[in-house]
């Protein structure tokens, strides 16, 4: 599998940190990704930096939820900027998600909007306290979200891996296709011994890609690894 498939998350990470993550993947890695903590942290100019130093894809996760006005306001506000995928929050309504898809075409060309649905932090109790969602009605309350962003002309969601047989089966109802982008991944041996941290719905790589993902964003396995060079290698030698 290529690295190109990869995503790497920046979180927890100092400016600092990040550069010396980059330069010790010996221009292996192709993508990141950049959260709200770098962002509000680092802000525009980082990017740019990122871009003018790096081949790098960028991933900008700023998961926007707001009024449609206000997110496409936002979104014109990243002008420019070497952004490969933007997050928006699905739950912001069509309304929100066609604003955001104008507003990106507009002044991102480059950027495909991915949608979020439910959290993967969200356990099924706080799903039926917040909305009323039974357990047995999980499933069915994610494909809403699914159709919803079709509907509305999204490119493409991030979700579990374990969300992806949903997905896919509302693909095919709608005849659609979307991007699919799994975080949740950890490495086989990582699930064996139990190193999954707080994520509770993991994969592996390979059965992520099985499962219908078109891409992986993995966070920890990679930017704590003991030694990154072999994971890398792992990740590249994957059929
Ligand atoms: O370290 P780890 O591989 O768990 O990092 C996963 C990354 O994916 C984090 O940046 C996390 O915020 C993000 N993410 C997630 N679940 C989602 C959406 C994003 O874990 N549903």
């Amino acid at each position: 599998m290529s690295m190109e498939k990869v995503f790497c998350a920046l979180d927890n990470m100092t400016k600092d940190e990040v550069l010396s993550f980059i330069e010790k993947s010996n221009g292996k890695l192709k993508n990141i990704k950049v959260g709200m903590e770098l962002y509000y942290a680092e802000g525009p100019k980082f990017l740019q930096e990122l871009q003018e130093n790096y081949d790098l894809k960028i991933f900008l996760d700023l998961k926007l939820h707001d009024i449609p006005n206000t997110v496409a306001k936002a979104i014109s506000s990243l002008k420019d900027l070497p952004v490969h995928f933007l997050t928006i929050h699905t739950s912001g309504g069509t309304q929100m998600i066609k604003a955001a898809i104008e507003s990106a075409r507009k002044n991102l060309p480059s950027a495909k909007i991915l949608g979020v649905s439910y959290l993967t932090s969200l356990a099924p109790h706080d799903l039926k306290e917040m909305w009323g969602i039974e357990e047995s009605e999980i499933p069915k309350a994610f494909e809403r979200f699914f159709k919803v962003g079709i509907e509305a002309g999204i490119d493409g969601f991030i979700l579990s891996p374990l969300e992806l047989n949903i997905l896919s089966s509302v693909e095919k109802e709608m005849k659609a296709n979307v991007l699919k982008v799994t975080p949740g991944i950890r490495f086989a041996d990582e699930i064996a011994s139990g190193q999954t941290q707080d994520q509770k719905r993991v994969l592996s790589p390979e059965e992520a890609i099985a499962n219908g993902a078109d891409y992986l964003v993995m966070g920890r396995s990679l930017s704590q690894a003991n030694d990154l060079m072999a994971r890398i290698n792992e990740i590249e030698s994957i059929h």
